[in-house]
């Protein structure tokens, strides 16, 4: 499949499952080294009529009427050292379906959202992801900027997008707005395995969905 024939259109209501079974699929294909399972769908499910949420940056990638990729925005916040605040944005969320990986779809939907957040006059993007996709994509270690997280990190997967030249010259903290989802859906086991059964017994029967034997 060529990216010529990929429409991007902002997400609509309507598009919720088809969003989750992609997430689901796309990161199943993503492993590093102390992942401890696939929760990417689970945090879609937790950010649904999340207020945090920026559905206008929500874009979906479509070919021959099928979603085949996807990008969720959320706020977040940069306190400089003075206190100051600077209004950004976040994605993730980011995904692919496998099959039609590195075909330029991801790019695409990074391209095509942030030239809109742009527009709409956020300062910078700020994400933490794959430290070896995104700088094909112009982000640049967040650290680079002097910008941590709130717990003071700033690793490899922080990474920084400036919107206004110079917004991020100084530094500071880094605050998502979302971070109670983001949080939950890596460490609520529970709510986690409810969810995850309950989705694969809808989308995909048969399959196994249940917590690791201990
Ligand atoms: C990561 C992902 C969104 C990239 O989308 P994609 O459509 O496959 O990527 P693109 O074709 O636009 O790739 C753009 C560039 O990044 C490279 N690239 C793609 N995936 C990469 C990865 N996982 N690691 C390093 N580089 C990668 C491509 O080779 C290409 O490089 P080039 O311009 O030098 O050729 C997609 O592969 C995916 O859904 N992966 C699983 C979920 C995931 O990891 N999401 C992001 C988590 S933060």
């Amino acid at each position: 499949m060529g990216v010529e024939n990929i429409i991007i259109r902002n997400e609509m209501p309507d598009d919720y499952e088809a969003i989750l079974r992609l997430t689901y699929e796309a990161f199943l294909t993503l492993d590093y080294p102390g992942r401890r399972r696939t929760d990417e769908h689970y945090l879609i499910h937790l950010l649904q009529n999340c207020p945090h949420v920026t559905p206008e940056l929500c874009y979906v990638a479509e070919a021959e009427g099928k979603i085949v990729g996807h990008i969720l925005y959320t706020r977040s916040a940069v306190v400089r050292l003075d206190k100051t605040e600077l209004e950004t944005v976040t994605f993730g969320p980011l995904s692919v379906l496998p099959k039609c990986q590195r075909q330029g779809i991801g790019r695409m939907l990074v391209r095509h959202s942030m030239e809109k957040a742009r527009e709409m006059g956020f300062a910078a993007v700020l994400i933490d992801g794959v430290p070896d996709y995104y700088p094909k994509l112009g982000f640049v270690r967040a650290r680079k900027y002097g910008l941590t997280l709130r717990d003071g990190s700033s690793d490899d997967s922080f990474m920084a997008y400036e919107l206004k030249a110079g917004a991020l010259h100084g530094g500071g903290t880094l605050y998502f707005l979302a971070e109670t989802e983001f949080e939950r859906a890596e460490r609520d086991d529970d709510g986690f395995w409810a969810f995850h059964q309950a989705f694969m017994r809808a989308y995909y029967p048969g399959q196994a969905g249940g917590p690791p034997a201990v």
